[in-house]
């Protein structure tokens, strides 16, 4: 009795596989960009990635503290790494050709933005990447230091003291251009 079971969830699990293995050898999973991913696909990369942040992310306050220029660099840091998949301070205004052909889409973040998230929780997302997203991992080009300070940038984003904000407002994004050209150092 419980041999012929075991043999029919075996029997299951192969035939699974098999159906698995014959949809994605056929081309019928969509390989485009283009398209709206689907509340499964949505709901299984956020609860996958909520769950991972749950467990990896660091839960320290940032080292990097709250200070115009610490706020002023995480600008720079954003124009020269980000803004091209994430905008400038005009938000959805400004979204990118590649960032409107992205999938999963990039939050343009003036429009909405991550102030309410741990800064903890962004710099992992920045040193790490989200996988299967054109989200990138920075850990091998940016100091853990700098990522901190953009995870700094991005939660005080909606309140920048003037001076930052002026900075800010003079990013364009694209077609990108250098800092220097714009005016800023
Ligand atoms: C090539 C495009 C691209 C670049 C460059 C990029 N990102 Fe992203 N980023 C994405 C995409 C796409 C997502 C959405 C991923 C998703 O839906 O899970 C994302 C998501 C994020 C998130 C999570 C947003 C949320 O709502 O939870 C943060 C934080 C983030 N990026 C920060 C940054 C920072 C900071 C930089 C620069 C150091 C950067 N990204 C550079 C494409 C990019």
């Amino acid at each position: 009795m419980l041999k012929g079971a075991f043999g029919r969830i075996a029997l299951t699990i192969v035939l699974a596989l098999i159906c698995g293995f014959v949809l994605v050898e056929s081309g019928l999973i969509p390989a485009n960009a283009d398209a709206t991913p689907s509340w499964m696909e949505t709901w299984m990369a956020s609860t996958s990635l909520d769950a991972t942040l749950g467990r990896v992310a660091p839960k320290e306050r940032n080292p990097v503290s709250l200070t115009d220029q610490n706020l002023l660099d995480g600008v720079h840091l954003f124009a020269q790494n980000c803004a091209v998949c994430h905008g400038s301070a005009k938000g959805d205004k400004s979204a990118s050709p590649i960032a409107k052909g992205l999938y999963q889409k990039p939050p343009q973040f003036a429009t909405d933005g991550v102030e309410d998230d741990p800064e903890g929780d962004s710099f992992w997302k920045i040193k790490h990447g989200i996988r299967l997203t054109g989200m990138p991992s920075f850990g091998d080009s940016l100091k853990d230091r700098e990522i901190w300070t953009l995870a700094l940038f991005l939660k005080h984003m909606d309140k920048l003291p003037p001076s930052v904000q002026q900075t800010w407002l003079q990013v364009q994004n694209w077609p990108v251009t250098s800092l220097k050209q714009t005016g800023q150092k």
